[in-house]
Order: structure tokens, then sequence, then C-alpha cells
């Protein structure tokens, strides 16, 4: 099929690039001129496992490419994906004004002629379904004035969210739990279900033997609802077990084994139990505060996700308190983190807990250096300020009075950690993902301290 993505970033490009590798003939579009000449030299902006491989043989394939011209990529496409961002505002509303602004310009594009599909793969507030038809008629009717060109258009919305991590994003591609399509038009809902359709049946899965993968169809409203509710229920599971790290650090018990022993029930399940310094990245913060938002303007409250909002907020300083209890006075200290990222494998710095500790850090003078995986190689600063990045784990280490494991990226269960701790002035480690090996760090004579463990 034919398809056109709008907004090449995490979704857009991942989407745009697996749906080209099954089979289908894809335009990436994006307003970013630097971005669109990187992807068209084959480099992808983003690093994310397995997809710089994808795009370079998806692009052999030469069913995969890339623009910034909107017309030409709403010209090819019989669907066509808006996957810009939809950032919060300081209120806590979702920002949507660059779904906005690509509705406004498909509607200025349309010729009329053919039926086409337009997907929300953005997550948009409830209601959003109807708010993208109006704006691409808006845009329709204003390209109808300007140029006399009176055709008309013939298309219907879908609400298709996503649910791809970061970190994984390829793999999750390939094997979705659910496929969620809203829409209240069959032909739309039958042009996605055929889209799909080599990913439903697991041709692309790494386990083929699977039962075909559940397609949810549902009216726009619920589609949307569907994204925003998972998203909060999984923050309101960590902020929970959390809660349950702080009550078991004051009572002396583990929490890493009451995970375990909740997580093995399988009404409530292992995952997302890992306590740690709170969920941050650029979904879970804004899709919660979103539902929040959008529950107030009905004039109810979400008390529990409000409650889960304000653990995080509470969680996202315990580093800061442990190493406080530790050393005392932070000022004229100096402090290491492991890692930047909100999570391991992605280059992803949107409300990062680190950015946070890096700010109090700096409040309180001490000095602060990271090391981080992806963001010490890339050599990009991140927008960063107030924080030295070291190239390795060792240069870290030298001279730090403690050391914060911020980021569970599995090369940090190898590093050296003995040459460490002698290169260190004090030998005091936060690990704020229980990840490391206690025991092993205690033995060098590190002071171990974990969260709720
Ligand atoms: N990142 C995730 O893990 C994830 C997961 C599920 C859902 N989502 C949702 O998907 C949407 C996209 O998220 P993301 O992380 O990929 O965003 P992103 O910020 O990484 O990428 C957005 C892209 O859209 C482009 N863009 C903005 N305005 C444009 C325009 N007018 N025309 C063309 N391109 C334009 C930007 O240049 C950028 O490349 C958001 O609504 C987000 O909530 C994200």
């Amino acid at each position: 099929m034919r398809v056109c993505v709008i907004g090449t970033g995490y979704v857009g490009l991942v989407t745009g690039v697996c749906l080209s590798h099954i089979g289908h003939d894809v335009i990436c579009v994006d307003n970013n001129e630097e971005k669109v000449k990187l992807m068209q030299s084959g480099q992808s902006p983003i690093y994310e496992p397995g997809l710089s491989e994808l795009m370079k043989s998806s692009a052999e394939s030469a069913r995969l490419h890339f623009t910034s011209d909107l017309a030409k990529g709403v010209d090819h496409g019989e669907i066509l994906f808006i996957a810009v961002g939809t950032p919060p505002l300081p209120t806590g509303e979702s920002d949507t004004r660059y779904v906005e602004a690509v509705a406004r310009g498909i509607g200025a594009n349309l010729n009329g002629s053919d039926y086409k599909v337009i997907v929300n793969k953005s997550t948009v507030p409830i209601g959003s379904g109807d708010w993208v038809r109006m704006i691409v008629l808006d845009g329709l009717k204003e390209r109808q004035k300007a140029s006399g060109n009176d055709a008309d258009a013939n298309f219907d919305v879908v609400s298709n969210p996503e649910f791809l991590r970061e970190g994984s994003a390829v793999y999750d591609t390939f094997n979705p739990d659910r496929i969620v399509l809203g829409s209240n038009s069959e032909q739309a809902i039958a042009m996605m279900k055929e889209l799909y359709q080599p990913l439903v049946s697991r041709k692309f899965a790494k386990d083929k033997s699977l039962d075909p993968v559940p397609v949810v169809v549902t009216d726009l409203s619920s589609a949307e609802m569907i994204k925003y509710a998972a998203n909060s229920f999984l923050a309101t599971k960590i902020s929970f077990i959390n809660e349950v790290a702080n009550i078991c650090d004051r009572v002396g018990a583990d929490v890493t084994q009451v995970a375990k022993g909740i997580g093995l029930d399988s009404r409530i399940g292992s995952k997302f139990l890992q306590a740690g310094i709170g969920w941050g990245g650029s979904c879970f913060p804004k899709d919660v505060s979103a539902l929040i938002h959008t529950a107030d303007d009905y004039g109810y409250s979400a008390e529990l996700m409000k409650a889960a909002v304000s653990v995080n907020i509470r969680q996202r300083s315990i580093a800061l308190e442990k190493l406080q209890q530790e050393l005392k006075i932070l000022k004229g200290k100096t402090i290491g983190l492991l890692g930047l990222t909100f999570k391991p494998d992605t280059d992803d710095m949107r409300d990062a807990p680190a950015l946070g500790l890096i700010e109090e850090l700096n409040r309180l003078g001490a000095r602060v250096k990271a090391y981080d995986p992806i963001v010490s190689q890339s050599g990009l600063s991140h927008g960063l300020s107030g924080v030295i990045i070291e190239t390795n784990a060792e240069m870290l280490a030298d001279g730090c009075d403690a050391l914060v494991l911020v980021t569970d990226w599995k090369e940090f269960e190898k590093l050296d950690y003995s040459k460490m701790a002698k290169l260190m002035t004090n030998t005091v480690m936060i690990d704020g993902r229980n990840f490391l090996d206690r025991k092993a760090l205690e033995a060098i004579g590190f002071r171990y301290l974990g969260i709720g463990h």
C-alpha cells in the first residue's frame, strides 16, 4: 500500500521504516530540513536499536523515501499517518499545534479524486479525531478559496495509538501486543487491517507460532482513551512500587524481594515493578498530566493519577536525599552520574530524572559529572548544562565523592568497579535502579544504597 508518515521522530521514523520493511511503499515527511537530509543520506537522526540497519535495507529496496515536501507525501499516500510531537504545555494539556499544522496542510493538499485515510498516531487529547477532521476540512476550504479549485475531498480519520517503547521500538513494532483502531468508517478500518496484515499474522515477529495479534476496533474516543489509560496505568504501577520501596526502606524489608513475591501473582504481573528514582521520558509525564487535565475539564478530579504524579515528584528527589544522608554537605563535593537518558537503549533526554538531579546538585554547590554510553559517545550535549560529560566510566569515577546509577544501561553491569573505587575520593554508590550487585560492590569497599533495598 502507499503510505505517507508525517513527522519522523521516535514514532514516525520507526513506523515508516517498519512499514516499508513489511512491503509498503512509504514516504516520510518532516519539516526539519536538516533531519530530512540526514535520512536521505541513509542515517538515522535518533538512536534506536536495529533502526539504522533496517533503514539501509528499506532504502535499497526503494520502498522508503524522505522529503520535506508535504504535498508530495499527501499525493503519494492512500494512508496518511500524523506522527508529530504533542509535548506538554505548562498547564499539563497537550500542545496540539503541530498536529493542527499537519492536518491543515493535509487539507490544503487533498485533490479530491482519491479516498484517503488520515491516521492519528500522535497521542492526542480525547476528541481529537473529530477535531482533525474539522481542521483538514478548514485547510481544504482555504485552498479552494485561494486557488479557485473547488475539488472536494474524500477521507476518513482513524485513531491508531502507538504503544512502542523507546529502546525496543523496532522490536515492538514487529511484535505488538495489540493494534488499536478507532473509527466509524468501515472502509477506513478495512484499509488499516490490510496495512497491518503482515504484522497481525506475525510474519515478521520473533515468534511466528503465536496467535495473530489482537486488533481492537472501536470508536475514535475510546481508541484515544486507550492510549492515555495504558500509560497512566503503567506510571501508577511504578509509583505504587516506589511507594512500597519507601516503606521497605523504613521497615527494613527488601523491595526487590517484595516485587518478586507480588509479581508472580498472575493478576499483578512482574513488569513495571522495579523501584527506582521515578518515571520520566517523553510519554508518561505528559500523558498522565493530559488525562488529569481532560478529567478536570469535565469537572472530575482524577485522584489516583494525581497521587501517582505526586509520588513520582517525591521519588525523583530520593537520590539527592540519599546523597545528603551519606555525604551530609554537598557543597564542594563531586558527584558522578552513571547514565543520563530516562531509560537504557535510547538517546532521549526528554524529562529524564537526571535533569532534575543535575539542577538540584548544582543548586547545592556540588560538581556534577556524568557518563552515558550514548550521550558521551554522540558528543552531543543534548542542551545539558551544569554537568561535565566524561567519555568513560573511569574518568567519571576519578575524584568523585559518590556515584549515582541513574540509568540501568546493560554495560554498567560489567564496569571495573574495583578500578573505579581506587580513583574515587569516597566510595559511595547510590543505585537508583537497584541494578547492581550489592554484595560485589560492598566486597570492593563501596558503601551501597539502593531504593527500598
Ligand atoms: N516517543 C515515544 O516513545 C512514543 C510512544 C508512543 C506514542 N508517542 C506519541 O507519538 C507522537 C510523536 O512522538 P515522538 O516521540 O516520535 O516525537 P518527536 O518529537 O521525536 O518527533 C516529532 C517529529 O515531527 C516533526 N514535525 C513537527 N512538526 C511537523 C510538521 N508540521 N510537518 C512535518 N514534521 C513535523 C519534528 O521535526 C519531529 O521530527 C507524540 O504524540 C507522542 O506522544 C510517542
